[in-house]
C-alpha cells in the first residue's frame, strides 16, 4: 500500500500491511496481527509530522476512531471527548460553533486529535496541555485500555511522555479536553493582536480563530498544494548567558524569556543564514517560513532529510546552536 496519501510531505513509500482502526477492538486486533506476522506496528495519525525515508516493513495502523461528544458538563466547563481519528480542525470548529473557548488559537493545525497530545501541539500562545483533561490509550503489551491525566502525560514544549519514556508503548484512542463556557482569550501573540486590529475585530473565539487561520494561510504552505510537515525543527531554548553572548554578536536576534531560558525562533537563524526560499531539486526551504521544509512534488524522504542536515550543520557552525528536529524521521 502506498503511504503517499497518508503523509502531508506526500512521500511515496509503501507499507507492507495497512490497517484502519474504527474502534478500540480494531486496535487490539492490529497489535495481535502484527505479532503473528512478526512485524513492527507503526501508528499513523494524520501523517502531518512524519518523514518517510524508506518503505515500512511493518503493519501500519491508521487510527480512525471518530466521534465528538460531551463526557461531562458543569456551569463553567464542558469536557469534550473526541476519537483519536477526528480531524483536529473539525474539533476546533465544533468547539467554536458551540461557543466553548480554549482551542481557538490552535486553529488550522493539520493532523488528528490522537496525535495532538503526543507532541503537545501549540501555536499563537496556547498549547493543548492548557485544556487537556485526560486521554485513553491501549497498552501495546497488555492490550488493556488505560487513562492518562494531564500530569501523567508530562507535557513540555512539543513533548509528552509518549515521545519519550512511553514511546511506542501506547496507542491513543480518545482525548478529552476541558473547555471553557466562560471565555478566556489569549491574544498575547503579536501577530494575532495585529491581525485582529487590521480586521477591526473585537477578540472572541470566532475572530481569534479567523485571525489565526489568516496568519497560518499567509505564512505556512498548504500541504495539499505543496508537501510539508509544518515546522521541521523546534525553536531552541538557550541559557540567559548563552543568549546574551549571542546578542552581542547578533544584536537583532529575537528571544522570548520562558521558564527554562530564552527561546529563540529557529526561523530567524535559518533566515539569517540565507536558507530562506532555497531549492535543491525537489526539496526546498519555504520562501515565507524558513522553518518549513517542502517537497516540490517528487522529493524522496532522503532529499528532505539531507537538506535538513545541511541546515543543522550550517546553523551549528554560524551560531553554535544545535537545531533539534520536530518532525519524526522514519
Ligand atoms: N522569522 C524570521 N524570518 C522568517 C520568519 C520568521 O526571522 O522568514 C522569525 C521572526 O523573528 C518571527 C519569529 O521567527 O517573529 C517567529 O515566527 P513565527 O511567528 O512564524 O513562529 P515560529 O516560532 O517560526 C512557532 C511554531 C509554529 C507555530 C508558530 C505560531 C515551533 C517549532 N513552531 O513557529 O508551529 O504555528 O510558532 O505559534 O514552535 C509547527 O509546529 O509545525 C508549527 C507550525
Amino acid at each position: 500500500v502506498s503511504l503517499k496519501e497518508y503523509n502531508t510531505f506526500g512521500i511515496d513509500k509503501k507499507a507492507h500491511f495497512f490497517i484502519q482502526a474504527k474502534e478500540i477492538q480494531d486496535i487490539r486486533e492490529a497489535i495481535t496481527w502484527s505479532r503473528t506476522q512478526k512485524l513492527p506496528l507503526f501508528v499513523l495519525g494524520g501523517g502531518s509530522n512524519v518523514l518517510f525515508t524508506h518503505d515500512l516493513e511493518a503493519v501500519v495502523l491508521k487510527v480512525n476512531i471518530q466521534g465528538i461528544s460531551i463526557s461531562r458538563e458543569s456551569g463553567e466547563h464542558v469536557w469534550l471527548k473526541a476519537g483519536a481519528g477526528v480531524v483536529w480542525q473539525d474539533l476546533v470548529d465544533h468547539a467554536i460553533k458551540k461557543g466553548w473557548s480554549g482551542i481557538e488559537n490552535l486553529s488550522w493545525i493539520p493532523g488528528t486529535v490522537g496525535a495532538s497530545p503526543m507532541q503537545n501541539i501549540g501555536a499563537y500562545g496556547v498549547e493543548i496541555r492548557e485544556v487537556f483533561d485526560h486521554l485513553t490509550a491501549v497498552n501495546r503489551e497488555t492490550l488493556q485500555t488505560e487513562t492518562f491525566d494531564n500530569e501523567a502525560c508530562c507535557f513540555g514544549y512539543r513533548e509528552s511522555i509518549f515521545k519519550n519514556h512511553l514511546k511506542d508503548k501506547y496507542i491513543i484512542s480518545y482525548v478529552v479536553l476541558k473547555l471553557n463556557k466562560q471565555h478566556h482569550f489569549n491574544t498575547s501573540y503579536g501577530d494575532v493582536q495585529k491581525t485582529l486590529e487590521e480586521l477591526g475585530y473585537a477578540p472572541d473565539i470566532q475572530s481569534i480563530s479567523e485571525a489565526v487561520i489568516r496568519i497560518r494561510q499567509k505564512k505556512l504552505p498548504d500541504p495539499k498544494a505543496i508537501g510539508n510537515a509544518g515546522s521541521f525543527f523546534k525553536n531552541p531554548t538557550l541559557s540567559q548567558e548563552t543568549f546574551d553572548r549571542l546578542k552581542r554578536r547578533f544584536p537583532d536576534i529575537p528571544g522570548y524569556t520562558t521558564a527554562n531560558g530564552v527561546k529563540i525562533p529557529a526561523a530567524w537563524l535559518i533566515d539569517q543564514a540565507g536558507w530562506k526560499g532555497k531549492r535543491f531539486g525537489q526539496a526546498g526551504v519555504h520562501h515565507r517560513q524558513p522553518l518549513v521544509l517542502v517537497n516540490f512534488g517528487a522529493a524522496e524522504g532522503k532529499d528532505i532529510l539531507d537538506l535538513s542536515k545541511m541546515i543543522q550543520e550550517d546553523i551549528s557552525q554560524k551560531f553554535g546552536i544545535h537545531l533539534e528536529r520536530e518532525v519524526n524521521v522514519i
